[in-house]
């Protein structure tokens, strides 16, 4: 089973994003033939700045790394590393009427939020089926938010395959469930644009200050607490065992345990689970070379399918 999925880069990673995005994602080299890209030319339409853009980049591939991802298992490559997607874009663009990027929620969800209303933006979606199709992707595992897009995909590919003959896999979506919604220090949802995440690569102090301002309520040392509505409790279900976390949703109840020896078991949890992934972090960011020659390869692997599916493509529409 061949799997591809994109993502985008956009900025610091943290808790929220680890448990509902980049360990499922890295978790799909053990699922079939994974192809996992960087969606660098996807997040242009967003991020204009040529310094930001590259080491975000950078930083997605040094977080999933960092976090598991088996290069030998897994190709891994910058979307602008295949560039052949322009091309199948293109005639996937002449087979796309205007209605199908028309319907599409997310173009008007982002000019809503201020987001230049560029070509590229309403575009992205046939940008997107060509990055699928480009490698015949069979399964595409995606957030609920970007089920459309694949949509788009499935409805662009038969209509090609309709007009010109058998050139590409139809793909289906795998909507990843959502764990859980990860909740902030405050308790809203996790997100870097609500200054309340926690950094999976913190460390020290500034990770330490950071979950002792989780936000609790006001109930005394003594008092009998409610795991299921602490926030410091939700975090830590995501870390501990089955065990550790009956022992402690036990303490909540008891009383006589204060919010602070939650927060500290909570900060131990983080420091167990991640001291190793930041440790191999820093040992990938001093070695780029090593990091360089993973995406080359993992665009290769890739280059080699796109080449060959934009070949049965431009036979099949005139072009040779
Ligand atoms: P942010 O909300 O910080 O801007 P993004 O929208 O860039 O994060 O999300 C990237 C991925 O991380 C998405 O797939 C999303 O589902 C996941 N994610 C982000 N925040 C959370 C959270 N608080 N809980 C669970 N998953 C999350
Ligand atoms: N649009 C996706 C997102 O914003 C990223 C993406 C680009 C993608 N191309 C893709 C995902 C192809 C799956 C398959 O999250």
């Amino acid at each position: 089973m061949r799997i591809l999925t994109g993502i985008q880069p956009s900025g610091k990673f943290h808790i929220g994003n680890y448990f509902g995005a980049v360990k499922p994602t890295a978790e799909l080299q053990e699922q079939g033939d994974a192809y996992i890209f960087i969606a660098n030319y996807h997040a242009m339409t967003t991020v204009q700045d040529p310094a930001a853009l590259l080491q975000m980049t950078t930083d997605v591939a040094l977080d999933f790394l960092a976090c598991g991802l088996d290069p030998e298992r897994a190709a891994l490559y910058r979307q602008s590393d295949v560039p052949e997607v322009h091309e199948l874009a293109w005639l996937l663009s002449v087979a796309c009427p205007m209605g199908l990027l028309e319907r599409c929620h997310s173009y008007k969800d982002k000019v809503a939020k201020g987001i230049a209303a560029s070509h590229g933006l309403f575009a992205y979606p046939v940008l997107m089926a060509a990055d699928i199709l480009a490698v015949q992707g069979e399964v595409v595992p995606v957030g609920k938010d970007q089920k459309q897009h694949v949509e788009v995909t499935r409805d662009l590919a038969t209509k090609f395959n309709n007009a010109y003959g058998e050139v590409f896999t139809i793909p289906e979506p795998m909507i990843r469930e959502q764990v859980a919604v990860v909740p902030g220090v405050d308790g809203q949802k996790m997100s870097k644009s609500y200054d309340n995440s926690i950094e999976v690569f913190a460390e020290g102090k500034p990770l330490k200050k950071r979950v002792m301002k989780i936000v609790t309520d006001s109930k005394e040392l003594e008092d009998p607490k409610d795991p299921d509505t602490c926030n410091v409790f939700a975090l830590y279900k995501l870390f501990a065992t089955e065990e550790e976390l009956a022992n402690m949703a036990e303490c909540y109840r008891a009383g006589g345990m204060g919010y602070g020896h939650a927060k500290t078991a909570l900060l131990e949890k983080i420091n167990e689970q991640f001291g190793p992934m930041r440790e191999r972090r820093a040992e990938l960011a001093a070695d780029m070379d090593y990091v360089n020659d993973v995406l080359r390869q993992g665009a290769e692997k890739a280059s080699m399918l796109a080449r060959e599916t934009l070949q049965k493509a431009r036979q099949a529409v005139g072009l040779e």
